[in-house]
């Protein structure tokens, strides 16, 4: 019997972890996007080896117009450039520069039971909210485990509603390893930052794009003003003490408040003659605050274009050469020859 081959150097405890996320660019970023995602994979920047692209391919189950697509993945580039993405620290990408992972995911759905993709939760929640049920969301978690695998991921860090996808593609890492008979892809580990509560929208369910009731991270002026005046509250009149924990508004003020001004906020909640209005002008000025930086990094951002152009092509060039170490071996595993070079 052939011995077990290994294509995975290092030992786990003293090397560099790699640390990958995605985030589609389906329509424009939101605080529970922050809040849920962004925020964590800007703290992970620090971290390790991180990689982080733009997984424009899987937004083809929900956009397809063609310009609307390439101007979110631009949207995106720019809104995690301006929050703090730092393209000298980690490796910042677009899914379609890396070919190779569209190659990873046709292996993989050959060993994806189709039962395995029956149980997707998130399958059956987009189709219930009136996407195209097609093979491409169908199968859309064996992509997504295509784009962890192919850079030997170590840590995922998501929101917890992708615990599923990411146990997916442990299964399907193990899958391949087990048939193939080597080490050839590293078993992921979902990092999932579970005290961030979902985030309220403005009609008080789950924000997300799909409900139309976002409060957008670069929304400013008149437009975070309406949105954040039209948030939901009870009808508890002006003079009477409040909950704080049961209100949208201060769920939302929780997450931009430091500490003390959380504190002062819930004792005016309590004692009366402080008005939802009051709370909304409260939170509309911690958002405005909060993301001042980000707004003018932006805004300088989107007078350069190329620049940003630029990052994603050398993060692109990055990501290729990670991706074909792993694709070699798997190749090599699968009988899969290729009777060209790219080099
Ligand atoms: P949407 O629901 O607007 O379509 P996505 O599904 O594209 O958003 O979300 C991308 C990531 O952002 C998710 O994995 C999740 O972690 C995070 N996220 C989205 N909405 C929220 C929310 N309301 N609260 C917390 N996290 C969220
Ligand atoms: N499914 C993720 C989301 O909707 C986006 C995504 C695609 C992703 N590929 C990934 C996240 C790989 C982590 C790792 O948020």
């Amino acid at each position: 019997m052939m011995s077990k081959q290994k294509h995975i150097e290092g030992q786990a405890s003293t090397r560099t972890k790699t640390i990958l996320s995605g985030i589609q660019p389906s329509g424009r970023l939101h605080l529970g996007n922050y809040f849920g995602a962004i925020r964590q994979h800007l703290d992970f920047q620090e971290k390790g080896d991180a990689f982080y692209f733009i997984a424009n391919y899987h937004s083809l189950t929900s956009v397809q117009d063609g310009e609307q697509l390439r101007q979110y993945t631009l949207d995106v580039a720019l809104d995690y450039l301006a929050l703090g993405m730092d393209p000298e620290k980690c490796t910042f990408f677009a899914q379609s520069d890396v070919p190779q992972v569209l190659e990873l995911a046709w292996i993989l759905g050959t060993l994806t039971p189709v039962s395995m993709m029956e149980k997707g939760v998130s399958y059956k929640d987009k189709v219930a909210q009136g996407l195209q049920p097609n093979i491409g969301l169908f199968t859309y978690p064996v992509l997504q485990a295509a784009d962890i695998l192919i850079y030997h991921s170590d840590i995922v860090p998501v929101g917890a509603d992708q615990k599923q996808n990411i146990e997916i593609s442990r299964d399907l890492a193990a899958r391949f390893n087990r048939i193939y008979g080597g080490e050839y892809l590293r078993i992921p580990e979902p990092f999932i930052v579970e005290s961030v509560a979902t985030v309220p929208g403005t009609d008080g369910r789950k924000m997300s794009k799909s409900y139309g009731n976002t409060i957008d991270i670069f929304d400013s002026g008149k437009t975070l003003k309406k949105k954040v005046m039209a948030v939901v509250t009870d009808s508890t009149p002006l003079e009477e003490p409040k909950d704080p924990d049961t209100c949208n508004i201060y769920a939302l003020i929780r997450l931009f408040a430091a500490k003390e001004k959380q504190m002062e906020v819930r004792e005016k909640y309590k004692a009366g003659g402080f008005g939802y209005g009051h709370a909304k002008k409260e939170l509309l000025m911690l958002v405005e605050d909060y993301f001042e930086e980000a707004r003018a990094r932006r805004e300088e951002l989107v007078r350069s274009p190329d620049t940003v152009r630029e990052l994603l092509r050398d993060g692109g060039r990055k990501a290729r050469e990670r991706a074909e170490q792993v694709m070699g071996p798997v190749r090599e595993a699968t009988g899969i020859i290729r009777h060209y070079s790219t080099q």
